[in-house]
């Protein structure tokens, strides 16, 4: 049996990626195997494919960190032929062979029975974005966020996790502020819960060690400057949720806020999350976090074939939501 594939080879700095004939016997080991129905585009993924990170440990490897299925091979005793599942970051693409594919080969511990509650359709419109969302939930209220602390600032808020962490925190009863480069979506982070829309342009960050405290909280898929101002901006106790890192990777901020307002800045990676926990984080998303609105969240489904187009848009910034492929 052959299938057709987005593998990406990334041999001596250089690195190339398109579709190819694979057959199982090319796929990394695995106790199951899925056969796909549908697949997502992460920044990861633009990263990975174009060769502008260095995410693939070796080469080549098929690319896609998300993937939803039905089980069709299986020696675990936890997943049996027919069932729906999900797999979400896991080494997927990094490690392991990964979801751009008609068959996806991987470990038991990376899979995710289909919550109750989701469709494969609507998994992979949340995939990795609305579990690292829901990750940053779960950690920032581990360390007593709640809602009477102050609103929670979602930055990069029209892209995928952006978007999704602006339902999930609404539909968590917390006040939202979505900021955005992009003006034109303001009316839409507004329809997914933001109950104010601050632009980056308009943005008066300031040099202060410590300035105005504003947010109970942060969600932030930015990094660099931005996340400097949101330590200096945080009021007392917050959690800020780093998750990523599109305006950079340093940060460049003085100790003040952690010792005189004991703020926290929480680490987000749903790639290494423990199987446990992450069965329990998509669980939730298939019932009190499942994000309200989907719908809007979703920005267009593609084939395999116009994946390099999609990598393209997200890399440039202009990418909106959330880009669902359609495997098979
Ligand atoms: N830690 C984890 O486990 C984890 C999981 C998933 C993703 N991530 C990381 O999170 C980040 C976002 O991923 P994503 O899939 O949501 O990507 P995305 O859909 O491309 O969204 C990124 C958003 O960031 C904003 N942005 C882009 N360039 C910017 C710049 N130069 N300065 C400020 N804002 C900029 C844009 O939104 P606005 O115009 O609305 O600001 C853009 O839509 C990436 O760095 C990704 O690697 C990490």
């Amino acid at each position: 049996m052959s299938f057709r594939a987005y593998r990406i080879h990334s041999d001596n700095n250089t690195t190339h990626a398109g579709l190819e004939r694979l057959s199982l016997s090319d796929l990394s080991a695995g106790n199951v195997v899925i056969n796909a129905s549908w697949s997502s585009v992460n920044y990861k993924d633009a990263l990975a494919a174009t060769g502008q990170g260095k995410i693939l440990r070796h080469s080549p490897l098929v690319g896609g960190i998300d993937v939803a299925g039905v089980v069709i091979d299986s020696s675990s005793d936890e997943f049996l032929v027919g069932d729906e599942v999900l797999v979400t970051g896991a080494g997927l693409s990094e490690v392991y062979d990964g979801g751009y594919a008609e068959y996806v080969r991987v470990h038991s511990e990376c899979v995710v029975a289909l919550p109750k509650g989701l469709s494969p359709f609507e998994a992979m419109v949340m995939g990795t974005p609305a579990f690292t969302a829901a990750l940053a939930l779960h950690r920032m209220e581990e360390n007593r966020q709640n809602p009477s602390y102050g609103p929670i600032v979602v930055t990069g808020a029209s892209g995928g996790v952006g978007m999704l962490a602006v339902d999930i925190f609404a539909t968590r009863g917390y006040e939202v502020v979505a900021l955005t480069g992009k003006k034109e979506h303001s009316a839409l982070l507004q329809q997914l819960g933001a109950n104010r829309v601050l632009l980056r342009d308009e943005l008066t960050m300031g040099k202060a060690a410590l300035e105005q405290g504003l947010w109970g909280g942060a969600v932030d898929s930015v990094g660099g400057d931005i996340l400097a101002w949101l330590a200096r901006t945080t009021k007392e106790r917050g959690n800020i949720a780093s998750i990523g890192l599109v305006a950079g990777a340093e940060l460049q901020t003085s100790v003040l806020p952690f010792i005189l307002r004991s703020i926290n800045l929480l680490g987000i990676s749903s790639a290494n999350c423990p199987a446990t926990l992450r069965r329990k984080i998509w669980k939730r998303l298939g019932n009190e976090l499942k994000p309200q609105h989907l719908d809007k969240i979703v920005h267009s489904v593609i084939s395999l074939d116009e994946l390099p187009q999609a990598f393209e848009t997200m890399l440039a910034g202009k990418s909106i939501g959330r880009t669902v492929v359609k495997i098979g």
